[in-house]
Order: structure tokens, then C-alpha cells, then sequence
């Protein structure tokens, strides 16, 4: 395979997520042979909205069409870990949404199933691919803002406000045990990983469930639906609606992140800072174009999204001129960009700009290390084991205060 074009994708799932994937893929042009849906009838439904050829009745027949070299799983979390395995072993390169899997146990065996395939393995943590973020990254490793001390900000969404307000993320069975950082707070804390080069060390976290009874629709529901259901069945919630996290980094950086999906009038909004010895950088995804950069001894900077203005990396991500405003769909296809050109080359490539399954594991290990430290209410270590498979871990080891 020489171009993006020789290629053929397939999505699972055709729900919000599965649909930025496909128009991002035809922006790429990538062809999109089909979708999967959760039943042949609605695969079929959306594959005829979005002008695809195929939807698909079952993952065996998505894998038995061989104009499809690259899967991309959509599906919800529970979903991943099954699915993921079968495209690999069907000899596919394969793009997961996050969290990667359910438990650190499947994320570890998708690890090393990944690894031996030889296949291209990524993990959608899109939020890197805003140019900014990448121009960041580029910046940061190269000693732009010193050595980095403080990393902090949060991860605020406001569309599980109400009692009534419903999806398939607070059934802990289909989400995952943890909801609120497994769902966005995963985002913030790859991305901070990603920008500053440091992995998490330990944590001290609480989680709190501020609505411990919802309201669920007798139907199904779409993600971000504001649509009030007549008729609802009233279920205990086991998740958590916000998190409060202290963070060590390695190298002995600190930080903290607020992470809720209950922040009246909070859409999408991340934000961070992060402080180093001679300067600091600071930007919210709800205004994606600008970056902050803030300085001791001279006047501050705002960097507006150009491509004449940032570095290489930064460069990279962007599509239009500056003052051509680039949003959140547009990661995607930057993203795809680097993940697609290792699936050109017929396998990953060494570091990759995207991530991968074992930086989706690796956020699967700091989720165990959140959960372990809001039932202690102790600072926790992110357990690492030498094997990957994560099924003879426990949940970390407690660490003293310093
Ligand atoms: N990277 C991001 O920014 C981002 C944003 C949103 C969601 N996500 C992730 O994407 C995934 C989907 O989230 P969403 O918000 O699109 O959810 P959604 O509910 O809108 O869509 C899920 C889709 O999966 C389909 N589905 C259900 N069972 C299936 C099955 N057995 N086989 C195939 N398809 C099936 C549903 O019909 C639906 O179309 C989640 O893992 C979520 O964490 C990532």
C-alpha cells in the first residue's frame, strides 16, 4: 500500500464518537468500507445516513471483508476488550476509543496481543492532536518552559447535571468502576503525560457520587441527549460524578486535577497549566486557538493556532492558516494522520505522536491507582509490573505522605 486512499477502514459503533471517525477518515481519504452498529438493522440504517456501502450484521463479517485493513471500535467500553481481540487475531490494525479496556488486566493483555501482532495498535487520546498541544509537547521537551514543576487544571462537563440525565456510562458493567476519570479524566491525564514527558508516580484522590439515585429511561438514549424520557426506572449509581486528584510525577513534578461531569454550564472544558522554571503554558479546549505563555521577567505571550508561528510539531496538526478556527473534529484528523502513516509503513513505528495500547494501559494503571487511593484515602503508587498482563497485580502500594 502506497497511498491513504489503497486503504479500507471499517468503524464499530455509529454513535457520536463513530461518526467524527468516519468523516475524519474520508477527510484523510481513507476509504470506509462499512460500519457495525449494536444490531444489523441500525448498522445497516447508519450505514445508508452516512452514504457507506456496508453495514455490516456481526464482527465476523466486518473481518471477513477484506477491503478492510484498519478497524476502528466505537462501541461502548465494554465492548473494547472483546472486540480489540478478535480484530487482532483476524490480522487487522486496530484503533480504540478510550479507556482502552474495562480492568488493567484486559488493557495489559491487549498490551502484549498488540505487541506480538506486529500490528498498528492506537488508542484514540485525540486531545494531543490539538496543534497547540502538539506545539506544547515539541516546546516542553525541548526546555521551552524550564524544568517542569506544576501541572494543573481540570476536566468539566455539565451533561450528567440532572437526576434524569442518562447513558450507558453510569452502568458501571458497561462503563468501567471508574466513570467521571475513566471517561474525560483520562484525557487530562494522558495529555499531561504527553506534554510534559512524565508519567504519574502516585496519587491522592476522592471520588464523589453527588446523585446517588438516577433516573433511567425505559428506552435507549443518545450521548449528550438533553431529551427527558417519560417513563424511567430508578437505579443506584456506583460511580463517581467528580474526582479531586493530587498527582506526583516522575522526575518530581507535582499537580492536581478537578474532574466532574455535573459543572453547570461547563460544555467540554479542559484546562491546564503547567509550570515550569523559566516560563509556564496554559490553554482550555473550549478556546482551542489560543495558548498562554506566561513569564517571570517579561511581558506574557498568547499564542493564536498558526502554522507559520509554532514548531514542527505543532505545524504538523494543523490544517488551515491561522485565524481559520480548528476545533475538535479536526484532531481527529490529525490523529489519524500519524496513526495512518504507521499503518502506510505496515507496522508501528518506534515513538509514535498518537498513543498507543500500552499508553492506554497506562492510564488503565493510574485509573487503579485513583480507586485503590479513594477507598484508603491514602497517597497511592501506580503499580507497573514487569509483566503487562496486570492479572497478578494488586491495586498498588500505599506511600507514605512527604
Ligand atoms: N476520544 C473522544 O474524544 C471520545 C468522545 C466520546 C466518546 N468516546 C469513546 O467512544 C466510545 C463510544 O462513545 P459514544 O459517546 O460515541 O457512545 P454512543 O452511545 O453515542 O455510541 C456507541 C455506539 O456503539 C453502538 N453499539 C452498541 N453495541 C454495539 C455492538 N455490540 N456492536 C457494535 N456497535 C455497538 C451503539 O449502537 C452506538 O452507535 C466510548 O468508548 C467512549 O469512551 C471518545
Amino acid at each position: 500500500m502506497t497511498r491513504l486512499a489503497d486503504i479500507g477502514a471499517a468503524v464499530i459503533g455509529s454513535g457520536f464518537i463513530g461518526t467524527v471517525h468516519v468523516e475524519a477518515l474520508r477527510r484523510l481519504g481513507v476509504r470506509v468500507a462499512g460500519v457495525l452498529g449494536s444490531s444489523a438493522e441500525r448498522g445497516a440504517a447508519r450505514a445508508a445516513d452516512l452514504g457507506l456501502a456496508r453495514g455490516y450484521a456481526g464482527l465476523a463479517e466486518l473481518l471477513a471483508d477484506d477491503a478492510v485493513q484498519v478497524v476502528h471500535v466505537t462501541s461502548p467500553n465494554e465492548l473494547h476488550h472483546p472486540q480489540v481481540k478478535e480484530i487482532l487475531a483476524a490480522g487487522r490494525h486496530v484503533v480504540c476509543e478510550k479507556p482502552l479496556a474495562m480492568t488493567s488486566a484486559e488493557s495489559g493483555e491487549l498490551v502484549q496481543l498488540a505487541r506480538a501482532s506486529g500490528l498498528v495498535h492506537a488508542v484514540n487520546f485525540n486531545l494531543r492532536f490539538y496543534p497547540l498541544n502538539q506545539h506544547v509537547t515539541e516546546l516542553v521537551r525541548h526546555g521551552g518552559i524550564g524544568e517542569v514543576r506544576l501541572a494543573t487544571g481540570h476536566y468539566f462537563q455539565d451533561w450528567l447535571l440532572h437526576d434524569t440525565d442518562w447513558n450507558w456510562r453510569l452502568e458501571k458493567d458497561r462503563g468501567g468502576a471508574l466513570r467521571a476519570v475513566g471517561d474525560i479524566g483520562s484525557h487530562w491525564l494522558d495529555l499531561m503525560t504527553t506534554l510534559t514527558g512524565r508519567r504519574v508516580e502516585a496519587v491522592m484522590a476522592e471520588l464523589t457520587t453527588f446523585i446517588p439515585v438516577r433516573h433511567k429511561p425505559a428506552g435507549p438514549v443518545e450521548t449528550f441527549s438533553t431529551r427527558r424520557a417519560a417513563e424511567t426506572i430508578p437505579i443506584r449509581i456506583e460511580t463517581e460524578d467528580t474526582a479531586t486528584i493530587l498527582l506526583r510525577f516522575e522526575g518530581g513534578g507535582r499537580g492536581s486535577v478537578a474532574i466532574s461531569q455535573l459543572s453547570p454550564g461547563r460544555k467540554n472544558s479542559l484546562t491546564y497549566q503547567v509550570d515550569g522554571s523559566t516560563a509556564a503554558v496554559a490553554w482550555d479546549s473550549e478556546r482551542p486557538e489560543q495558548l498562554w505563555i506566561g513569564r517571570r521577567d517579561e511581558p506574557n505571550q498568547l499564542l493564536i493556532r498558526n502554522p507559520a508561528l509554532m514548531n514542527a510539531a505543532g505545524r504538523a496538526a494543523a490544517r488551515l492558516p491561522g485565524g481559520h478556527v480548528e476545533g475538535f473534529a479536526d484532531t481527529f484528523g490529525a490523529a489519524f494522520s500519524a496513526i495512518y502513516a504507521d499503518v502506510l509503513a505496515g507496522g508501528p513505528s518506534s515513538s509514535p505522536a498518537y498513543a498507543t495500547f500500552e499508553d492506554g494501559h497506562e492510564e488503565m494503571l493510574v485509573g487503579d491507582a485513583v480507586l485503590a487511593s479513594s477507598h484508603s484515602g491514602r497517597w497511592v503508587e501506580v503499580a507497573r509490573p514487569a509483566t503487562t498482563a496486570g492479572a497478578d497485580r494488586g491495586p498498588g502500594r500505599e506511600v507514605p505522605a512527604r
